[in-house]
């Protein structure tokens, strides 16, 4: 999201114009450098967060709510994933831009809770063993 926040305050939302790679391919490049680690951290946030969701259903200790969050996480991620291709395929409409803040915010929150739902089930099974 601070990536993210950087590459619409500094107007290179268009500077990668290509999906879902920039021109030079899997490679950073100069003239596209932030909008590629955007990319990338996406793609690596996306990844561990359906890792995660994974995670979380394999567990036979997993609650409902953990399973709630993590879901939803995975979704959010992979529409932001899906709206970001549109934001540049709309050349950045003011409208997607805002949807994809949003979703970025929500996305944050199931993050968080999640991670605060993993630890509660840690503690729990600590406290369970003394
Ligand atoms: C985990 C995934 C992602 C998150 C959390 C995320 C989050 C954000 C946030 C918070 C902003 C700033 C929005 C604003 O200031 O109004 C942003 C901007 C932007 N994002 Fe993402 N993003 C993600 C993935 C992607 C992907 C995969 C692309 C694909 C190209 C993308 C393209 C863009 C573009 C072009 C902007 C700049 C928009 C502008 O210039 O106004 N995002 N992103």
């Amino acid at each position: 999201m601070f990536i993210g926040g950087y590459v619409s305050a500094s107007g290179l939302g268009l500077s990668c114009p290509d999906w879902p790679l920039c021109p030079n391919g899997l490679l950073p490049d100069d003239e596209f450098f932030i909008e590629w680690v955007h990319r990338f951290i996406a793609a690596t946030t996306g990844s561990l967060i359906i890792a995660t969701t994974v995670g979380v259903w394999l567990n036979k200790r997993s609650d409902g709510k953990i399973k709630i969050t993590s879901t939803l996480a995975t979704v959010f991620v992979i529409t932001q994933i899906t709206l970001g291709a549109l934001v540049i395929e709309a050349k950045l409409h003011a409208v997607l831009v805002a949807i994809h803040l949003g979703i970025g915010i929500l996305l944050f929150a199931m993050t968080l809770l999640t991670a605060i739902f993993a630890f509660r089930m840690a503690r729990q099974q600590v406290i369970a063993k003394v």
